[in-house]
């Protein structure tokens, strides 16, 4: 996508002049934990910055000789220093005289089902955890999967995984079996971790049948813990599966069982795969020690949080959002936080109110997904709760239009509340651009400044900074602690993706603004990387599921607008041998695409067309078929092939549009 197909997709456009502000609350300022020197003091010392942070928030084992090495596009951060990840978050906090204060409220998704969880039962139940891999021969280094759903037995796993060393990569629980054989044989993962079920929307998720699917295919895999949620009955292969509370049975639960292994700072920590433009997905590399800083560091100034915090992240750990903000920033600083099992509307539209109520939960952070949703279900869902324990509320994933952050301050937040829009990827590890509570003033729409170190810019195509307002490619000039350190196994990929577009810098793949203030407005991706509810998909992955049925010629994918979710999925697709589509045919490739990769990647729309817009050299057009998705004026149609196949498919598109969606 061009940067003008990205701004003129984008409803900022006409708030980015109206401009309403709000500027920081002096009673807020006065307590928070930022303080604007911060900006000026990294910026005199960005290394000197970075190694205060590193000290004031983890605990090293042995102290790191060196703050940076920078060989772009490679950086070690804390070279030469050791520490544990579970160490920091679990651990120290019991060792400091701070075991009961509550690491997790549990809150299930069938009503009334909670478990509170403090430090202390955490670090009993990682040891015990811990002890059970060390029998299926789990130790430093080795890949250990985890496909599960929002459990505290999930964030335990992890944290096991990370006491012994092993690296892990954590399937989000929507992925079919077929993705998660592609992670598990990527990364050569010896030990899957999963459950009986998951469960959503009322209805049970079955985790154990898709591990099943996933592990006829997935050699590597010696192990199978399956931890038992719902007790229904899944089928247990001898030799291979084992229940989590069989493997437990006889283990122990003290710390000193089962030490924290001292981890190099750069040590592998845990991959995570991201959609990319092709049909295979990046394995993201992140290590021990700048992750850690990165996250807790972030977490600390920009949520504020407090000793007596009651934090909640309403992601999933399956994505990045979990991972370092519910999981490994959070725990570092001793944090407590909410873990809701499922979805916000069930069994209610106030569900998500009552768990804030109940838990006088101080911050939230959410996606402009579930605020447009909450949005269209209106303002009297959370007015049925007293939401007064709220101080603080962010979000992430997508561009939020103002309507949405307007609203989201107003009735959630009783218009009293500092926003903080944080835009950062799973490459990044950490958030890059954000406010900082009391010290940044808000606009609606814009995610403000770079957080102290970072250094963001916004280029044109020649590679040169764009004046005020202008439109233009997000890229970041420094390197910081918590960035990927490279794709796994593909060094190429890697250089090719971030390094080589502007060499020298990284390039997010994202378009941007930067107004007359220095602050950021982000507009979408500017690749084949569509966005729909905060959940990245690729075009191409969509596309290769498509023509992968049997009956598909071929098939172009692209994002269009939508209210909630931001973008929705249309796909234009021809069948085979000329055979005329039907809402038997849809149904079957929306399905399809959910074997394929997961039912979140099902396109909305998939608009049947005898053949697809190309050029004369047989490229597919894909800038307009995005101009037919969002309804736009056709762009040059000069360059087709055919433009009567234009109009056949515009006029389909229309048809659809009219009857309204699928799905
Ligand atoms: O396009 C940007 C969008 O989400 C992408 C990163 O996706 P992912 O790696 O899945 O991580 C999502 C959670 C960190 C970015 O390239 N994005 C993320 N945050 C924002 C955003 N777009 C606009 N504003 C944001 N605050």
């Amino acid at each position: 996508m061009s940067i003008e197909d990205a701004a003129a997709g984008h409803a900022i456009e006409t708030l980015f002049q109206e401009g309403r502000r709000y500027p920081p609350d002096p009673g807020f300022a006065a307590q928070a934990n930022a303080r604007p020197e911060l900006y000026e003091r990294a910026e005199r010392d960005f290394e000197g910055f970075w190694r205060d942070e590193a000290l004031q928030r983890v605990t090293w084992f042995r102290p790191f000789d060196r703050v940076l090495e920078w060989e772009l596009p490679y950086a070690r951060w804390y070279l030469g220093g050791t520490l544990n990840v579970c160490y920091n978050c679990v651990d120290r906090h019991v060792e400091a005289g701070r075991g009961n204060r509550v690491a997790y409220y549990w809150e299930g998704e069938p009503v009334g089902e909670r478990r509170v969880i403090t430090f202390a039962d955490l670090q009993r139940e990682v040891v015990r955890f811990a002890n059970g891999l060390k029998k299926l021969g789990v130790k430093k280094g080795t890949p250990v999967g985890i496909y599960m759903g929002m459990v505290p037995e999930l964030p335990i796993a992890m944290l096991a995984c990370t006491r012994l060393g092993a690296p892990h990569t954590v399937v989000f629980g929507g992925f079919s079996a077929d993705s998660l054989v592609g992670r598990l044989n990527d990364m050569e993962c010896e030990v899957l971790i999963t459950q009986d079920e998951g469960q959503r929307r009322g209805r049970p998720v079955p985790l154990k049948r898709t591990s099943d699917e996933a592990l006829a295919q997935s050699p590597s895999v010696r192990h199978c813990v399956v931890f038992r949620r719902t007790g229904a009955d899944v089928p247990m292969q001898e030799g291979r599966d084992v229940y989590w509370h069989d493997l437990l049975a006889d283990v122990s639960d003290d710390p000193a069982s089962c030490p924290c292994e001292a981890m190099d700072s750069e040590d592998l920590l845990y991959l995570l795969y991201s959609s990319g433009t092709t049909a295979k997905p990046k394995a993201i590399v992140h290590t021990t020690g700048g992750y850690l800083v990165g996250v807790a560091s972030t977490h600390y100034y920009i949520f504020d949080v407090k000793p007596d915090s009651i934090y909640w992240c309403a992601a999933d750990i399956g994505w990045v959002t979990g991972h370092s903000y519910i999981v490994y920033g959070p725990l570092c600083n001793g944090t407590t936080g909410v873990i809701y099992e499922g979805t916000p509307d069930y069994p209610d539209k106030d569900r998500w109110w009552d768990i804030v109520e109940r838990y006088k939960v101080d911050i939230l952070y959410t996606s402009p997904t579930a605020i447009r949703s909450c949005m269209k279900w209106g303002p009297e869902y959370p007015r049925r709760h007293d939401l007064s324990s709220l101080r603080l509320l962010g979000t992430v994933g997508e561009p939020i239009n103002p309507e949405a952050w307007i609203w989201y301050r107003e009735h959630i937040g009783g218009n009293r509340t500092p926003v903080v829009d944080t835009w950062w990827q799973t490459e990044t590890g950490m958030i890059m651009i954000t406010p900082l509570p009391g010290i940044t003033t808000l606009k609606p729409g814009s995610a403000t400044k770079p957080f102290p170190g970072v250094e963001a810019a916004v280029l044109n195509d020649r590679g040169e900074e764009v004046g005020p307002g202008g439109a233009g490619y997000l890229v970041l000039r420094r390197p910081w602690p918590a960035m990927l350190r490279g794709l796994f196994k593909d060094d190429e990929r890697y250089r090719q993706t971030y390094w080589s577009r502007f060499p020298g810098l990284y390039f997010a793949g994202d378009g941007a603004r930067v107004d007359e203030d220095g602050d950021f407005w982000l507009m979408g991706r500017v690749d084949d990387v569509m966005n729909v509810s905060g959940h990245r998909i690729s075009t191409i992955e969509v596309e290769s599921a498509l023509v992968d049925h049997p009956r598909v010629a071929e098939a172009a994918v692209c994002g269009r607008k939508d209210e909630v979710t931001g973008q929705a999925i249309v796909a234009f697709v021809t069948l085979k041998g000329g055979e005329e589509g039907s809402p038997e045919m849809l149904a079957e490739l929306r399905e399809h695409v959910g074997r394929k990769i997961g039912r979140f990647a099902a396109p909305a729309n998939i608009v049947f067309t005898p053949e697809l817009p190309k050029t004369r050299s047989g490229k597919i057009m894909r800038r307009l078929l995005r101009d037919i998705s969002d309804n736009r004026e056709l762009g040059d149609t000069t360059t087709l092939a055919d433009p009567t196949v234009v109009e056949e498919i515009a006029r389909r598109g229309k048809e659809l549009a009219a009857a309204g969606e699928e799905g």
